[in-house]
């Protein structure tokens, strides 16, 4: 089966630590024994403290993002170094790159893409362009939430939901200043229109990866 996985920065480099990316390295090689397997790395803190340096001094939005995209790129690069010969040894710069790479046989890790978005959505539109089967979230919550857990005790988590009801969640999350959505609104928008069946679960522990590939996890799946 082909996978995409998207690895927040939040989870994966919440604090830099070499354990970390062992671990995932450790599930990712598992994985990719019976799977091809793609992976996509979020800037997480390093990226917002780059950005917040970066705003503070005048720079536009566009250039913002430019700076979160290296630092998903190095969190990419990182992984990659964890993953040794079992990955492909760059980060690719845009989906066909990544396609390419991956006719290697090895594991591709890259980071974002282009300005204006999250590797949330460039984790579903790679899904949608190689023809994944399954789009797996690993975040730092357990799943789809009717509205933002740490801000409502009443939110109830979704076992499953239908893209559509994703959107009209994500849609509702955004317009809160400051909440967490699952996902951005683009990236609900793909996985509606190319309906890969994707999975939002808590990636604290890489394991949880290795189980929802095998069929069991805790976390909300979206469509089919
Ligand atoms: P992330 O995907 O990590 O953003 O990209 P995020 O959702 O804010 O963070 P976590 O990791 O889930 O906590 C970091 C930043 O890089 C830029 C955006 O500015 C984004 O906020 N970025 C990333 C892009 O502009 N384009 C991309 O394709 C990817």
């Amino acid at each position: 089966m082909k996978i995409v996985v998207s690895v927040g920065g939040s989870v994966l480099a919440r604090a830099l630590s070499p354990e970390k990316f062992r671990n995932y390295a450790a599930a990712l090689k598992d994985i990719s024994k019976k799977n091809v397997v793609f992976i996509v790395t979020g800037g997480g803190k390093a990226a917002r403290d780059y950005i917040g340096v970066a705003r503070d001094l005048g720079a536009d939005e566009a250039t913002c993002d430019l700076i979160g995209i290296e630092l998903t790129r190095l969190n990419a690069r990182l992984l990659i170094a964890a993953l040794g010969d079992d990955a492909y040894y760059e980060p690719p710069r845009d989906y066909k790159e990544a396609k390419n790479a991956s006719l290697t046989g090895k594991i591709v890790v890259m980071g974002g893409v282009t300005p204006g978005q999250t590797t949330d959505a460039v984790s579903a539109v790679l899904a949608e362009y190689i023809g994944a089967e399954l789009l797996i979230n690993a975040t730092s919550t357990d799943g789809v939430y009717t509205s933002d857990p740490k801000k409502n005790r009443d939110a109830k988590k979704f076992d499953s939901m239908t893209p559509h009801q994703l959107i009209e969640i994500v849609m509702k999350t955004e317009m809160v200043a400051g909440a967490n959505s699952p996902v951005d609104l683009l990236a609900a928008k793909i996985i509606e229109r190319s309906n890969i069946k994707t999975i939002v679960l808590n990636g604290e522990d890489p394991q949880s990866i290795v189980e929802a590939v095998s069929g069991k996890h805790k976390g909300t799946v979206i469509g089919k």
